[in-house]
């Protein structure tokens, strides 16, 4: 069980504006295998990316802190999944063990990977909301399997979205094309918006050179930040149910969104917990250097 208690403040500055620090008192009572941080980061300027307006108070301009809370269970999704509230996810980021069954020199075979595993798309219809959507990582050989199943969960399919890597893989090098993207399907709510600009179908992004992943299938944060920021507003809450080294968590501290990650290995789970962790320090040492004092 953990606890992190931000303390209460009012900071008036000379600068004719005021900050205000919520106080956040988030108590677990999970299992011990549970980690629950109240992150209190990520406050701006109320015109931000959220499309607010920003709020003149006689000359003194308000600013907005919002509580930023991750959520990190060592634990089988399916089963997992059934303790979310409903309606309380805004996307689901997500990349589920899709059939590869690899076992590399560098690191051991990952769980459920003997088959496409499209068990979880069943448990989240329930959980995101209508004005939220779903992105799910798979392969071009198998990516049908994960289409079939979404629709018959009443999920609308709207893209394959392809994540070019910018290099390519190994394999076959005399009768395949070198591999040099990944598909990600994308479903969205009946109210779904984007929040700024309509993002197009591709996104580029170097992959991890081999001797820098820690996870087999590790993605880089740089990408999963890019998608998070083209279908959330700061202050979502997004669900990785297959978080391994945590990279999703990771993005969403950058971008300020709340996290909810499942990871059913648990030497991959210590791993994503402390990489967040990390991260969330960066973020507030960063955060620091700009004058946006944060309490954590
Ligand atoms: C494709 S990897 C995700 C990699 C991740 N995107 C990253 O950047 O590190 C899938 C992960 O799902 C985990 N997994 C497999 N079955 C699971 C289940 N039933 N519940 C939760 N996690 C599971 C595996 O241990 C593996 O770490």
């Amino acid at each position: 069980m953990s606890l992190n208690v931000t303390r209460m403040s009012l900071n008036v500055t000379q600068c004719h504006y005021w900050t205000w620090y919520n106080s956040i008192v988030q108590s677990c009572t999970e299992l011990p295998r549970v980690q629950l941080c109240a992150l209190c980061v990520g406050w701006k300027w109320l015109a931000d990316e959220d499309g607010g307006n920003e709020n003149n108070k006689g000359g003194i301009r308000a600013r907005e802190i919002r509580a930023r809370e991750i959520r990190l269970y060592n634990d089988d999704c399916i089963k997992k999944l059934n303790d979310i509230p409903n309606e309380s996810i805004d996307p689901v980021l997500t990349d589920p063990p899709y059939g590869i069954n690899y076992k590399s020199k560098q690191f051991p075979k990952i769980l459920n990977d003997k088959r496409p595993f499209t068990e979880f798309i069943p448990l989240l219809r329930e959980k995101v909301k209508s004005t939220g959507c779903l992105m799910v990582f798979t392969r071009w050989d198998v990516q049908q399997q994960f289409i079939d199943k979404l629709k018959e969960n009443d999920f609308k399919v709207r893209n394959v979205i392809i994540w070019d890597k910018q290099l390519h893989g190994q394999g076959n090098t005399r009768s395949a094309y070198g591999s040099r993207y990944e598909s990600i399907i994308f479903c969205s709510g009946k109210e779904f918006r984007f929040p700024a600009k309509r993002p197009v179908d591709i996104v580029s992004e170097r992959k991890l050179p081999s001797c820098r992943m820690v996870h087999p299938n590790e993605k880089p944060v740089g990408l999963l930040e890019t998608l998070i920021r083209q279908v959330t507003n700061a202050g979502d809450t997004v669900l990785d149910c297959f978080m391994g080294s945590g990279t999703t968590g990771m993005a969403c501290v950058n971008s300020d969104r709340s996290f909810t990650g499942i990871e059913l290995d648990e030497g991959y789970f210590n791993l994503a917990q402390s990489r967040i962790e990390r991260k969330v320090e960066e973020k507030r040492i960063y955060d620091e250097s700009l004058g946006e004092g944060l309490l954590f």
